[in-house]
């Protein structure tokens, strides 16, 4: 990049990127370094099926490793201003790679909350156990509300009797042909990621905000599980929007939160691809290589 960070730090500032959680871990992602700057594209070969869903589960992912890239060049002094879709919103998975994003930076002093969240990267997971808590505090959720608000995603609280969790960790929404409601014992709080139109767009920014959130949990010391798989059947997925969100938003996500005791050991890290497997570097003449 002509003024940007130099190799060392964006190799660490990606590798910490990578950390960003996706649908069954499928990193449906990659990065281009040119003189222009940082790009993201999707890969749609990684998606995991062929269903407008796991479109969708590729946006989410993507939009999540787009913040998470954001909040490391953030703390390591490299603000950003982000274009997304820079080539347009009209997506043709059939062209690989497709750009999402291009940062712009500039050297500027870390911002606390980016060292904050930065901080917090390498110790997420997905936690998909019981969870102590059946409730948060007001002023918890209410943080959460915000740092989604500010990237334009609404969140909102599932009813408690709407779902529930089963013994392999996967949580069951209790509409539709399920419309019973749930009397298991609570296991933390389920919340959804709202968005105004169900774009393309909408999904990246429901990653990101969903990236936000997850790391702002686990900095407050809280479990979380992004979730997408109880949203499959459309018309749960509906039920859910009409209910949480009056009918005014599209429901792109789910997010569990709660607390464990201190004692619970921690969740093993699930591995990543290398920067080295998602990145690929221009060198002299406009030539791609891959470090
Ligand atoms: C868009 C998206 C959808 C996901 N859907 C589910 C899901 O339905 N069920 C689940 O248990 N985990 C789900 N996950 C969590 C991933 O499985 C998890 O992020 C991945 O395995 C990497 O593990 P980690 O989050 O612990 O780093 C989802 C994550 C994303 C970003």
């Amino acid at each position: 990049m002509a003024s940007g960070p130099d190799t060392a730090t964006l190799e660490r500032v990606l590798e910490a990127a990578g950390w960003a959680p996706s649908a069954q871990n499928a990193q449906p992602w990659s990065w281009h370094v040119d003189p222009n700057g940082l790009h993201l594209d999707a890969d749609w070969s990684r998606r995991l099926g062929d269903s407008p869903f796991d479109r969708c589960d590729v946006l989410l992912a993507c939009g999540a490793v787009l913040d998470h890239c954001a909040i490391a060049l953030d703390a390591a002094g490299w603000a950003t201003r982000i274009h997304r879709f820079p080539g347009g919103t009209v997506l043709d998975p059939r062209l690989d790679p497709v750009r999402l994003a291009t940062f712009e930076t500039i050297e500027s002093a870390p911002m606390p909350a980016a060292r904050e969240l930065a901080d917090v990267i390498h110790r997420r997971r997905s936690d998909r156990r019981h969870y102590a808590s059946a409730a948060l505090p007001e002023t918890t959720v209410e943080t959460l509300l915000v740092r989604a608000a500010r990237r334009g995603v609404e969140l909102g609280v599932v009813p408690a009797a709407r779902w529930h969790r089963d013994d392999t960790g996967q949580v069951h929404l209790h509409y539709g042909d399920h419309a019973e409601t749930s009397a298991a014992p609570a296991d933390g709080v389920l919340l959804a990621l709202g968005t105004e139109d169900d774009s393309d767009a909408a999904r990246l920014r429901a990653g990101e905000a969903a990236s936000r959130v997850l790391l702002s949990a686990t900095a407050m010391g809280l479990a979380s599980c992004p979730l997408t798989e109880p949203l499959r059947p459309a018309r749960d997925r509906v039920a859910l929007a009409c209910e949480v969100f009056d009918g005014q938003r599209h429901a792109q996500m789910l997010i569990r939160i709660g607390t464990q005791p201190a004692d619970v050991p921690g969740v093993s890290a699930v591995v990543r691809r290398s920067v080295a497997e998602t990145t690929t570097w221009a060198v002299d003449g406009g030539q791609r290589r891959t470090r």
